[in-house]
């Protein structure tokens, strides 16, 4: 949550720090501002609202100035506004700082702060570091040791970029579990939380592991340790296409996403086959290891979350492993039972999300092998974990999250395959064929997009309720919890999702004269069952939208919008029932005139508990 960026170079830093704001803005967006260097001093302008606000603000002055650093807010401490709004400042206004994080312990910091004369302009966190820098700065006269001694008395997470009047061209970064990364271009040196910020400069980027302190200038960018002491950390590449910051002719990021569907299928599992046998070396465990685990826990938030509900009945179905899936902000604060036979699975897009990060810690704490699944080269999950998988989506702009779940459900789909195949519950054989046939839902997922009329026109019926139903079973009841949080979360109609069983305990309720209820009913083993609900809905006069596989022409004497999609093993349907499920949300907020990419109140990044 929140971005920063930085840059110091040849450039004017003005149109830089817009453009990688920009960028980030999925981080958050209730404020926006920068600090540039301009004359000897620290010019500071910031706005409420998007950063399309601060742009033309800052039209109005076109600094020349070639050193600054930048923020896009997603509030925690102190309301969306422009006090609030990073970058804070010291007294003096000669020192600026942005960040991203909590700061915990600011509330000692700010009154022991106030006791020896620190006047505060905000109510947030982030100001407190502006103050102790600037302390420290006046006792050693040097922003790098006055930003490890500030950095010193800080509890929480922090990703911090300060620059100083005195000491142009310099900005000095620093982070403890908020990312940072930096890279040197052509004709600068850039950071900020995101590589995407910075692609069209550099592919090659450092990304600053707990504790390091990163001092750019123009020319040149020197790492140090906690203890001040010379480093030469890893470069990490990212062979993205410049195309993943546009949107290529789509008129949202979520669209262009939804489109990259297939594309992701195809990537997450190239290579994955060898000989007949499933490979995922990454995760560094050999078959007899794998052949131990007795429990698997996945672990994640939100759609991810979701993802892992898929993957249990994928595990216990096919390596007859108990499993079970728990969000992790739960997970935590339980004592879950965990023995070193126990697979822990993180599930995070972002590889930051920090309720899920606790959790990794938890569960290697208590001796559980910690895989995790994500999208982020080098994030914290992948970091903290034993093995990692990620998930070929590239980078996911669009705040709801649609290719990145499907790269989830595509390699959890490969991890239970992969289990069964170490524990003997398939045979070679019967791994290439289901390996054929995940790989034929990229083809599947085409034809799905390929003709979107039919999920419109169901839009078009619902998009003025106030409230919808989801219901499945089995595999379509994973899916209906997912297409329930894609639509609240962009068009703000309330949703909710039920395992069709439950229907008639509680929910049905709900349901009279054109309520919208939208249920998975593929062809699949449940699927008789899921038609008596749709009949039990549809006598109490529900208007049903049913996703239903394609030649099933019964279906459309049980509901009044029909949604075909390709017929595939039940394992698969989750995959290719989702995506309409997609559509169909972006369709009814498209409708109802709401911002698809950047939904309200939230951020891509949740890296507070
Ligand atoms: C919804 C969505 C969120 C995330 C959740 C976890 O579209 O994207 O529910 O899935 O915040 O985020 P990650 O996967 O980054 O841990």
């Amino acid at each position: 949550m929140c971005g920063i960026v930085g840059y110091t170079g040849a450039d004017a830093a003005q149109g830089i720090l817009i453009e990688g704001l920009t960028r980030l803005e999925y981080r958050g967006y209730d404020s926006a501002g920068v600090a540039i260097e301009q004359d000897g001093a620290l010019q500071v302008v910031c706005r409420k609202g998007k950063v399309s606000g601060l742009v033309h603000t800052l039209s109005h002055f076109d600094f020349a100035g070639t050193c600054g650093i930048g923020h896009t807010r997603w509030a925690t401490h102190g309301r969306p506004s422009e006090a609030n709004a990073h970058p804070h400042t010291s007294c003096a206004g000669d020192i600026a700082v942005v960040h991203n994080g909590i700061i915990e312990n600011f509330a000692e910091l700010r009154e022991e702060l106030a006791a020896r004369g620190h006047a505060f302009k905000s109510d947030t966190d982030t100001e407190v570091v502006a103050h102790l820098v600037e302390e420290a700065y006046a006792d050693v006269g040097d922003l790098q040791a006055a930003v490890a001694h500030a950095a010193g008395r800080l509890i929480g997470a922090y990703g911090l970029a300060v620059v100083c009047a005195y000491e142009p061209g310099v900005i000095i970064v620093t982070r403890k579990d908020s990312p940072i990364v930096v890279g040197r271009g052509e004709r600068g040196s850039y950071v900020a939380s995101d590589i995407i910020a910075m692609i069209d400069a550099t592919r090659d980027v450092v990304v600053l592991a707990d504790g390091q302190v990163a001092r750019l200038t123009p020319d040149a960018i020197a790492f140090f340790d906690e203890a001040g002491r010379p480093l030469d950390p890893p470069v990490t590449h990212v062979d993205w296409d410049l195309d993943v910051a546009e949107k290529g002719g789509y008129p949202d990021f979520m669209l262009k996403e939804i489109h990259e569907q297939p594309r992701v299928i195809r990537d997450t599992l190239a290579g994955r086959l060898s000989a007949g046998a499933l490979e995922i070396d990454e995760l560094d465990l050999s078959p007899e290891e794998l052949d131990l685990i007795d429990r698997v826990y996945v672990i994640a938030c939100g759609t991810s979350y979701h993802a892992g509900l898929i993957a249990k009945n994928l595990i216990e179905a096919w390596a007859r492993i108990p499993c079970e899936v728990e969000v992790a902000s739960e997970f935590r604060y339980r004592n879950p039972i965990i023995t070193p036979t126990t697979l822990v699975v993180a599930v995070s897009q972002s590889g930051e999300t920090a309720d899920t990060l606790a959790a990794i810690r938890d569960a290697r704490v208590k001796g559980a092998k910690v895989f995790g699944i994500t999208n982020v080269v080098g994030s914290p999950v992948a970091r903290e974990s034993d093995g990692v998988i990620y998930t070929k989506a590239n980078k996911e702009i669009a705040v709801a999250s649609t290719k990145s779940f499907l790269g989830q459900v595509v390699s959890l789909t490969l991890l239970a395959m992969l289990l069964a195949q170490a524990k003997g519950k398939l045979k070679t054989s019967q791994v290439r064929l289901l390996f054929r046939e995940l790989a034929d839902t990229a083809e599947q997922v085409e034809r799905i997009l390929a003709d979107d009329a039919a999920i419109q026109e169901a839009a078009l019926a619902c998009k003025d309720a106030s409230s919808a139903l989801f219901i499945g079973r089995g595999m379509g009841a994973a899916v209906s919890y997912e297409g329930a949080l894609k639509l609240k979360e962009i068009s703000y109609l309330h949703a909710e999702a039920y395992a069709a069983g439950e229907m008639k305990h509680g929910p049905i309720a709900l349901v009279d004269e054109g309520f919208p209820v939208i249920a998975i009913a593929t062809k699949s083993p449940v699927y008789d069952k899921v038609v008596s609900n749709l009949q039990e809905a549809k006598a109490r006069g529900a208007m049903v939208v049913a996703v239903a596989t394609e030649g099933d022409e019964d279906i459309r004497a049980h509901a009044d919008h029909v949604i075909y999609i390709p017929k595939v093993r039940d394992a698969f349907s989750a995959i290719t029932a989702s995506v309409p499920l997609q559509l169909f949300a972006r369709a009814i907020a498209v409708a109802r005139g709401c911002d698809v990419d950047q939904p309200r109140n939230l951020a891509k990044s949740v890296t507070v508990e």
